[in-house]
């Protein structure tokens, strides 16, 4: 399976122990950066790797201090579920309902283990269709509200 991930200069610790952890299980992981310590914006990374998540209908991990800036741009691209957690049964719960395409974390929030917990939980996780599919498609048709 494809991951793509990335954060700004505040999640790079943390993106890069989720880059190891889903390499040694095998996974096929596209790293968007940021590369560097250096202070970056957030919303550009974003925008990468969401317009990547789309094109390639795959999931992607976004990271910043605190996940909520990553999320808010996140969610504001059509065609976009981002959940931020920070505990491993909203993270499970967000793709059972929500079909969530992108799982965003704070590492000033969030410590390593309990975050590389989250990661498998989220990944492991599929989205259960029925009647959350109805109410994703809501979601879907709000996208379209807004062009
Ligand atoms: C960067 O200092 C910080 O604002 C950013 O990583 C993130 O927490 C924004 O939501």
């Amino acid at each position: 399976m494809k991951i793509i991930i990335g954060s700004d200069h505040g999640g790079l610790l943390l993106k890069d122990k989720i880059f190891q952890h889903l390499k040694d299980k095998g996974y096929d992981v596209d790293d968007v950066g940021t590369y560097s310590a250096m202070s970056c914006d957030y919303p550009v990374i974003a925008k990468e790797l969401t317009t990547k998540v789309l094109d390639s209908s795959c999931l992607g991990i976004l990271v910043c201090g605190t996940g909520i800036g990553m999320s808010i741009y996140a969610n504001k691209v059509k065609g976009i579920r981002a959940a931020h957690c920070t505990d491993t049964f909203s993270a499970r719960l967000s793709r059972q309902h929500n079909d969530s395409n992108v799982l965003c974390l704070g590492e000033r929030i969030t410590g390593f283990g309990l975050a590389l917990d989250i990661v498998d939980e989220w990944l492991n996780a599929t989205f259960e269709g029925g009647r959350h599919k109805r109410r994703v498609d809501m979601i879907n048709e709000l996208d379209e509200v807004k062009g």
